[in-house]
This record gives structure tokens, sequence and C-alpha cells, in this order.
């Protein structure tokens, strides 16, 4: 192996850091050979942190209007061809009765930005799934608010929050999204939610259109700077009617070797191995997972809406019920050793009280 390649994967192993330019040389240089080297060194600081536990999120997709027309989106206003849908409070209730009773205790409601779910309404659905399971973590994924907003939501009880930064470069976020979207405000949002107490995901698409390796660099440099608790990431894959049908997906390697980093670059962040993984490689979060992921987030969205929530094409688990995608998930961690928790989960300095 490239000696230069080894020193700069031991250094971020021991020192959880490196500069601009020795990020670029690693995500440039790298080799099949470094690329196993990364993730074994991953595998054994998510073992140090994590051992062999996996901790599961019920994902509830519980709407799919979406006021924005990000470049990339198959759910973006501009798509009139998608399937509009929301659930309503019993459904998302039940969702998460379902969830508990299958041992899920982090609950993620994920939707577009619907003008229709005003701050009353999310914190009121909030509020009922917390009375209703208040052994369990509850997640927000609804896009950009106002400080006051999220303040609501933090008081109605809200544990988490998931906004993907989607790309650290200005000028990359850009390209991928109309003038009315800006990376200024999507970092605003992201501080605005850890002021307030939120455990904090932010997270980028590999391989989307215009991506360089620099731009890469930006994202871990980003990392580095916000600290969040999770890191969402997973392969960009093109949406049949939206303005980038046409590029390629991201690749399993690169998405690989970017989860590997993030896990040595934060030792103890939630890294999830994604659906869009498992979506471009049929054992992707298998390899997530060794590649240093911990998380994973089956859908428990009712089947009848599942495939109305497709933000890219030939997504996995659009037809199976929930029980089926948590015994598949079972049986995929148990055939490379690893076990679904049945925990909530948390970012480790918090549940033993010490602030990150
Ligand atoms: N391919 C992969 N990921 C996508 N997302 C949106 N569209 C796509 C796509 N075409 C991701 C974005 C968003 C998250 C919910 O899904 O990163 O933040
Ligand atoms: Fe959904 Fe395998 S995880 S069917």
């Amino acid at each position: 192996m490239n000696t230069q390649v080894k020193a700069l994967i031991d250094r971020l192993a021991n020192r959880h850091t490196l500069d601009r330019e020795e990020l670029l040389t690693l995500l440039e240089q790298r080799t099949p050979e470094a690329a196993e080297y990364l993730l074994e060194k991953a595998r054994e600081v998510r073992h140090a942190v994590y051992g062999r536990e996996v901790y599961m999120r019920g994902l509830i997709e519980f709407t799919n209007y979406c006021k924005n027309d990000c470049y990339y989106c198959g759910i973006r206003c501009s798509n009139h061809k998608a399937q509009r849908y929301r659930l309503t409070r019993e459904e998302i209730l039940q969702c998460c009765a379902q969830g508990y009773a299958l041992g899920f205790r982090t609950f993620v409601l994920q939707g577009g930005e619907d003008p229709f779910f005003t701050d009353e309404k999310v914190a009121e659905m909030v509020r009922a799934i917390k009375q209703a399971h208040p052994d369990c973590a509850l997640t927000l994924s609804i896009g950009e608010r106002s400080r006051e907003s999220y303040r609501l939501f933090r008081g109605a009880g809200a544990d988490r929050y998931l906004l993907r930064h989607e790309t650290a470069n200005a000028d990359h976020y850009a390209k991928l999204h109309p003038p009315a979207l800006t990376l200024e405000r999507r970092k605003r949002c992201l501080r605005d939610l850890k002021e307030l107490g939120f455990q904090v995901g932010c997270g980028f698409m590999v391989g989307s259109p215009y991506q360089t390796l620099e731009h890469l660099v930006d994202d871990l440099l980003f990392l580095g700077e916000l600290e969040p608790h999770m890191v969402g990431i997973g392969p960009f894959i093109p949406h049949s009617e939206t303005p980038f049908a046409g590029e390629p997906a991201g690749t399993l390697e690169l998405t690989l070797c970017l989860l590997g980093m993030i896990r040595l670059l934060l030792p103890e962040v939630l890294l999830p191995a994604t659906t869009a993984l498992g979506t471009i490689h049929p054992t992707g979060r298998e390899a997530g997972i060794l590649a240093g992921a911990n998380v994973v987030m089956p859908n428990l969205s009712p089947t009848s809406v599942r495939s109305k929530y497709l933000l890219y094409d030939n997504k996995i688990c659009t037809g199976d019920e929930a029980a089926e995608c948590r015994a598949c998930l079972a049986g995929r961690m148990d055939s490379i050793g690893y076990t679904l928790a049945v925990s909530r989960g948390d970012y480790p300095s918090l549940s033993t009280g010490c602030p990150s």
C-alpha cells in the first residue's frame, strides 16, 4: 500500500482529524487495498464504541407534499406525476404502535416541506407520540423551519432532528437547488437545532451531479465544525421525473470510503447504512455496517403509501410490511455477525449525562 496513504489513515484513526489537503490526498490516492485498511480501522473504532449492536429507527414517511423543488428529488413540487398523500394522526400513531411491538424505540417522522403540517399540528403529533410511547425517542425530519418553530417542537418533546446539509460547498449547493434555497440558511437551521438541544443529524449525497472530491472534503470539514450527533449519507440515485434523470448514480465504493472516514473523524457518531445504499447494491447496507455504520432505518409507513414516497428510482422495500423489513434486517445483520438492539440508541455521551 502507498505509505503516504497508510500514514494518513493511521493519523485519522489515532487523532480523528486531518486537514483539507490530507483529506483530499486520502480520497484521491485511495486504492482498493487502502480502502480495505480504512474500513478495518473504522470497524475497530465502531466496535470500541458500539460493539456489534445495530440501532434501529422506524421511519414514518408521513407526507410527500413538498413546496421545494430540489433538482435531485423525486417528490419535488414540479413532479406532477408524483401521487401525493398525507397520513392522518391516527395512521401515524398506528405506525408507531406497530413499530413499538416490533421493538422500535426511535421513531422518525419524515416528510416533504408540507405547509399543511403547521407548527401546531407537528407539535401536537409530537406530544401524542411521546405520550403514547414515553420510553421512545422521537426524531423529526421535516426540513427548514424558523428557530421559533424548532423551539416549539423541542418543547413538545422532540428529541432529535435530521436535516441533511446536502453539500457544504455553496456553489455546488446552487447547482442542486433552485435559488430560493441556500446553504447559508440550511447551516443556520442546523446551528439553531443544536443550540435548542436537539441531537442533530446532517448529511449529504455521494456522487450527486457536479460533485468533486474537493466538495466531499468540504463536507468532511463541515462535519468537524458542526460536530453533529448523526450523519446520514447515501449514494445519489437518479429519479426519472427530475432534471437529473440522466445522471449516473453514486458508487458503493466511494460511499463506503466516506462512511469509514466519518466513523474515524467522529468516533461516537450515529451513522446509518441507508436505504439508498441498499438500493444501489443488494448487500449495500451490510457493507455499510462493515464500513463503520451502526444504524438502520427501516420503513414503518403503511404499505399503501410506500411506493409514493420515491425520492429516487428503484427504492427497495416499497412492497414490504414493517414486520417483514424488521425480520429481513435481523437476518442480514446476523449474517455479518451483528444484532439489532431494542433500545433508543442515543448518542453515547448524552446517555452518560456528559455533554459533548
Ligand atoms: N438520491 C439519493 N438521495 C436523495 N435524497 C433526495 N433525493 C435523492 C436522490 N435522488 C436524499 C436527500 C434528502 C434525503 C431525505 O434523501 O439527501 O435530504
Ligand atoms: Fe425491507 Fe429487507 S429491509 S425487505
